[in-house]
């Protein structure tokens, strides 16, 4: 199913996100369909939390959230409860409004002051959840991604040692522009996936959308170039500011 990946491009922020929850909605509904369950890892920083919140306000009734498990492909190194903290986000903006069980919850636990242990407790987490043994790489339903103006998506920075990482699932990644330890998700799961999904809003992001999508620079500085999923499908969805600087204004 791995392939060109589909790129929409949506006239206004609202219209993105809008596009962005129904297609948590269509994965959802064909996941549980399947096998019961749905599996999503969230993505953090500002873009999604629009998204989170017309999903809690639009499908509270309607999704089957007893059967969505949600896990985050990466994470701040500071505690649940700090304002910088992608969970935080994700619970103030949909978490805490729907009727999920906690159990079904698996933020990473960044109140670890050891971010290589945080980092190894969460691959574990993955590991006994999904059922892998230790070569093998998990299957999320979808995973949410955003993308930095500098072209790096979850934690996976320009020029750091995590772009390398071939077979840990988490990995605690020095971000020496931040001088901080980010907790992030590992290409090889992201290239696991069913699907991938890119949220990307704004004109800052314009000039790094267009290297990804249509440049030549290495793909270990704008790191978003890294993924595509082997067997999967991988979807942008971006809005027309964002696109400003592609071939065509798609
Ligand atoms: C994070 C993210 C990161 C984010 C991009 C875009 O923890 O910051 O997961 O990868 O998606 O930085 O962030 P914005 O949506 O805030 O522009």
């Amino acid at each position: 199913m791995s392939g060109a990946a589909q790129i929409r491009t949506l006239t206004t922020p609202q219209e993105l996100f809008a596009a962005a929850a129904e297609e948590v909605i269509r994965a959802t509904t064909e996941a549980v369909a399947q096998s019961g369950r749905f599996t999503i890892a969230l993505s953090g920083g500002s873009t999604p939390r629009s998204m989170f919140n017309l999903l809690a306000t639009n499908a509270k009734s309607t999704l089957p959230w007893d059967s969505m498990f949600f896990f985050w492909g990466d994470e701040r190194h500071v505690p649940p409860s700090d304002p910088q903290s992608n969970y935080r986000m994700a619970n103030e903006a949909m978490l805490s409004k729907v009727p999920v069980p906690a159990g079904n919850i698996f933020r990473i636990p960044t109140e670890n002051p050891d971010a290589v242990a945080a980092a190894a407790a969460y691959e574990e987490t993955l590991r006994k959840f999904f059922a892998v043994g230790p070569k093998e790489i998990p299957r999320f339903d979808l995973i949410l991604l955003g993308m930095g103006p500098d072209g790096h998506t979850a934690s996976l920075f320009p020029g750091t040692a995590a772009l390398q990482e071939k077979s840990r699932l988490v990995i605690a990644n020095w971000v020496e522009k931040m001088k901080t330890s980010r907790l992030t998700l590992t290409l090889p799961v992201l290239n696991a996936a069913r699907c991938v999904a890119f949220l990307v809003s704004g004109s800052d992001k314009a000039p790094a959308l267009h290297e990804v999508l249509e440049g030549t620079a290495p793909p270990d500085q704008y790191p978003a170039k890294l993924v595509s999923p082997t067997d999967g499908k991988l979807l942008w969805l971006i809005d027309r500011a964002a696109a400003s600087e592609l071939s065509g204004a798609r």
